[in-house]
């Protein structure tokens, strides 16, 4: 897909969801969040459903777990504006509770598709939701830190996913919060495994496309962090083709 592919289909989504009505939370929603971001980026991050400020702005994380979430990229040097940030939901539960099933399954083909268009290496899952689509039967205290090898049926065609807490849980609790410091700090790693991955270079753990199977929950050591390192020069491989833009790693 070119670029302009790519932008015309996210385009299409977005309109897509704007206009949804396949399941009740649209009857409460005051605007979609479709999702937003660079739309050539290599990582993805996936939340869980629109709360009050979003459901008023249409646009995803932007109020206090949005504010996290900010902080949490800029502690690796990375801005909003580098990655994509969708959620599981598109429209806001009433009153912020949790996604019902047959919601999640409702509004999964529009997450699918956005996977599809954007290609990315890495998918950032944020919260027990986001998890469940990409880990099933994962729990989130046991899995945040880890990777694991996206299945193909998600829209992810050859990405790594990495599970990290919910910034709204991380905002509650103080060690949380640490947790999510430290497992944001391993994603430049991950995003390196995943260009090495894809562009069939030998992992260490086996985990090139054809090779052996990657074991599940892999754990991502840590970058240093992003004030005590020298930083590295942007990697030269596009994550696609036609896409000279590239994320740095720290
Ligand atoms: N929480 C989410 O999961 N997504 C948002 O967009 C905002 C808060």
């Amino acid at each position: 897909m070119t670029r302009d592919e790519r932008r015309a289909a996210l385009e299409q989504i977005a309109n897509e969801v704007r206009a949804c009505t396949a399941c009740r939370l649209h009857e409460g929603r005051t605007r979609a969040v479709p999702g937003e971001g660079d739309p050539d980026t290599e990582v993805v991050f996936v939340g869980e459903g629109p709360g009050f400020n979003e459901d008023r702005e249409g646009r995803p994380f932007v109020g206090r777990a949005g504010g996290l979430l900010v902080g949490l990229l800029g502690s690796i040097g990375w801005q909003r504006d580098d990655v994509f940030i969708t959620n599981v939901v598109k429209c806001r539960p009433p009153d912020n509770r949790d996604p019902e099933p047959d919601e999640i399954a409702a509004c999964a083909p529009f997450l699918r598709r956005q996977l599809e268009a954007l290609d990315p290496a890495v998918v950032v899952t944020l919260g027990r939701y986001s998890m469940g689509t990409f880990m099933p039967g994962a729990r989130i205290g046991q899995v945040h830190g880890t990777t694991t090898p996206a299945d193909p049926a998600t829209g992810a065609r050859d990405a790594l996913v990495f599970a990290m807490y919910h910034p709204a849980a991380a905002l509650r609790t103080p060690a949380l919060e640490r947790d999510s410091l430290d497992d944001i700090a391993r994603v430049p790693a991950v995003l390196q495994r995943s260009r090495d991955r894809r562009a069939g270079t030998p992992q260490p753990g086996g985990d090139a496309p054809g090779g052996s199977p990657i074991a599940d929950h892999v754990p991502t050591p840590a970058a240093p962090p992003a004030a005590a390192s020298a930083p590295v020069p942007p990697v030269e491989s596009p994550a696609h083709p036609d896409d000279a833009s590239q994320l740095t790693l720290f």
